[in-house]
Parts: C-alpha cells; structure tokens; sequence
C-alpha cells in the first residue's frame, strides 16, 4: 500500500441532522494511485454521501471508519486542509458566485493548494513577491489548461458559474480540477441534469488529465459516462454497502439489466432498483453521439 492509495475502511456516515440514520453501512474501497474506479448504484443508494463525507462536507458526520490518505487520517482533517492534501471534488450543481471572477477564483484556488498543509510563517501564497504564483506564469497555465479543455479565454473575466450554461458550468469545474491538478479526483454525476455535451464535457476533461499519478472516483447513476471515461474497476453501491465490485464489464452489465438483478441476488428490496441506468434522463441530444445512442436505445428498450 503506498501513500497515494485512498482506502476506505467500513465507513459509516449518517446526515449530521439525523445522526441515528445511517447512510452508508460500512463501505470498504481502495483506489491506488493512478487509478479510476467507478461507484455505481440506483438514486438514494448513498453515492452523493459518500462523495461529501470523503471531502468533509458538515452536513454529515462520519459514525466509525477509517479514511487514509498521504498517510494521514483524513477525517481528522478540515475540508481545506483536503484539498491542500490534493484531493478534489467536482460538484454535480456548481454555485454561481457573483462579484468574484473565474481568474481570482482559480488563483486562490492554485495559491491555496500551494501553500500544501504546513504553513511556512516565511511564504505568502497570497502574494506572487513571497511564493503566491507569479502572474505570468498563471497566465500561461491557465492558458493551457483551457486550450485543453477548449475553452473560450474570455471566461477568465466572467463571475463564477453566474449565467453560466449548464455546460459552461461543468467545463469550468473541469478547468479547475486541471489547475489545481489534484491526485485524488472525486467526480459526482449522479441524478438528473447532465446532457450529453455535459457529459463528455467532463469525460473529455478527466480523460486529458489522466496520468499516473492522479486517482479518480467517478460516481455516477448512469453507465453512459463509462463509454468514455474506461474505469479500472466498477463498484456497486446499495443500501449504503458496496454490494458487487467487478471489472468495466459490471457497468455494461447493468447497462444491459438494470439494476433490479444485482440488488435482488443481495437480498435487497428492488423498489428504486428496477428503472434501467439509463432511461431516466436519455436526451433528444444523445443522438449526437454514436456512443449515447446505443445506451439511449437500449434503456429504452425496457
Ligand atoms: N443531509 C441529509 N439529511 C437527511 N437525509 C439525507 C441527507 N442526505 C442524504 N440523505 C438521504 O440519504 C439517502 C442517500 O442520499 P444520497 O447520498 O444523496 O444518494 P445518491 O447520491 O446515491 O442518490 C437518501 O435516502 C437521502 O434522502
Ligand atoms: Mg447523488
């Protein structure tokens, strides 16, 4: 086990309002370094829950478990301290922020994660004269993190996400994660809301930034997302528990049964289990991709 591995070990997470409730029931997951695993599971299954527990989101407590991450106990640690520590989270509904820009934003963003977690009392990540980063050199990777991800320059000057296009949206989410180039990336994309621009939007940006030593959470309800991102492994989520973990080939499964078949070989009521993946949000934009189609058509199928 190396220290750029997240492992997860029986994590129990409940809503910090409902602290009784448990969401998630012990989940056990290792992602090694340079790896992407796929979560899977039907909507209320605990994925978003998971996503916000692993960054420290105060809406849920953690009841016992075990996070490691850079060798550290990351539940110890503060949501900023997270991400200082080189872990990222794409939200599935970015908030709009007027007032402050895309370009101020990405380099506090960048200062922030530079600064890592010790503070040296002689360095100023805020100022580019005491160890911030220097204007040009922002620039210029700004610059190519947008030629990469095909972004229009002009966003930089823009408010965050304020009148923002959905794909818009998603496509700065992307440019932040290139800059910040985190090595743990957590992307959750379940539920509705995604169209397929989105999609490959956000699967064009994680496939460009692939590299060994960045690992990836793709949480997601749909398996569409998975005929372009290849995952190493696809982990079904349930009930709160990892229910069934395979190879790429699980997501084609589901994609083909539903989920209905996984959750009744666990036992597991299928009332939210028997829609198929992919029918819920196949858009009359799917047709634009030969990929999406096969999935839009065998959804609907069912
Ligand atoms: N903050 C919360 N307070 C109370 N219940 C919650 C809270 N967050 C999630 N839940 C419940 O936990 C379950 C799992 O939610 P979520 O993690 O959002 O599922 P998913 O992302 O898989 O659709 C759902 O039944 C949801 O209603
Ligand atoms: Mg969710």
């Amino acid at each position: 086990m190396s220290d750029q591995d997240l492992v997860i070990r029986d994590l129990h997470v409940a809503p910090t309002a409902k602290p009784d409730h448990e969401i998630l029931k012990g989940i056990d997951l290792t992602v090694r370094q340079g790896e992407v695993h796929a979560i899977m599971g039907p909507n209320g299954s605990g994925k978003t829950t998971l996503a916000y527990a692993l960054m420290g989101h105060p809406a849920y407590i953690v009841k016992s478990g075990q996070v490691l991450w850079h060798g550290q106990d990351l539940l110890k640690l503060s949501a900023d301290k997270r991400a200082r520590l080189g872990m990222f989270l794409a939200f599935q509904y970015p908030m709009a922020i007027p007032g402050l820009s895309v370009a101020s934003l990405l380099r506090s963003a960048i200062n922030a994660r530079r600064a890592g977690l010790e503070s040296d009392p002689n360095v100023d990540h805020t100022d580019a004269f005491k160890g911030g980063i220097p204007m040009g050199e922002f620039r210029k990777l700004v610059r190519e993190k947008m030629a990469l991800l095909k972004m229009d320059e002009s966003i930089a000057a823009r408010y965050v996400n304020e009148g923002f296009s959905g794909g818009e949206k998603k496509r700065l989410e992307m440019l932040q994660m290139a800059v910040l180039e985190p090595e743990m990336a957590i992307l959750d994309e379940t539920d509705s809301g995604l169209d397929i621009d989105a999609l490959r939007i956000v699967a064009e940006g994680v496939n460009a930034m692939l590299n060994p030593n960045m690992g990836v959470l793709v949480i997601t309800h749909y398996q569409r997302l998975l005929n372009y991102i290849t995952p190493d492994a696809v982990h079904v989520l349930a009930a709160g528990r990892i229910i069934l973990s395979g190879g790429k080939d699980l997501a084609l499964r589901l994609e083909a049964e539903g989920y209905a078949p996984i959750l009744a070989a666990a036992g597991l009521e299928t009332e939210v289990g028997d829609e198929a993946p992919e029918t819920a949000d196949a858009t009359a934009g799917a047709a634009a991709s030969p990929a999406a189609v096969g999935s839009a058509s065998s959804g609907a199928t069912r």
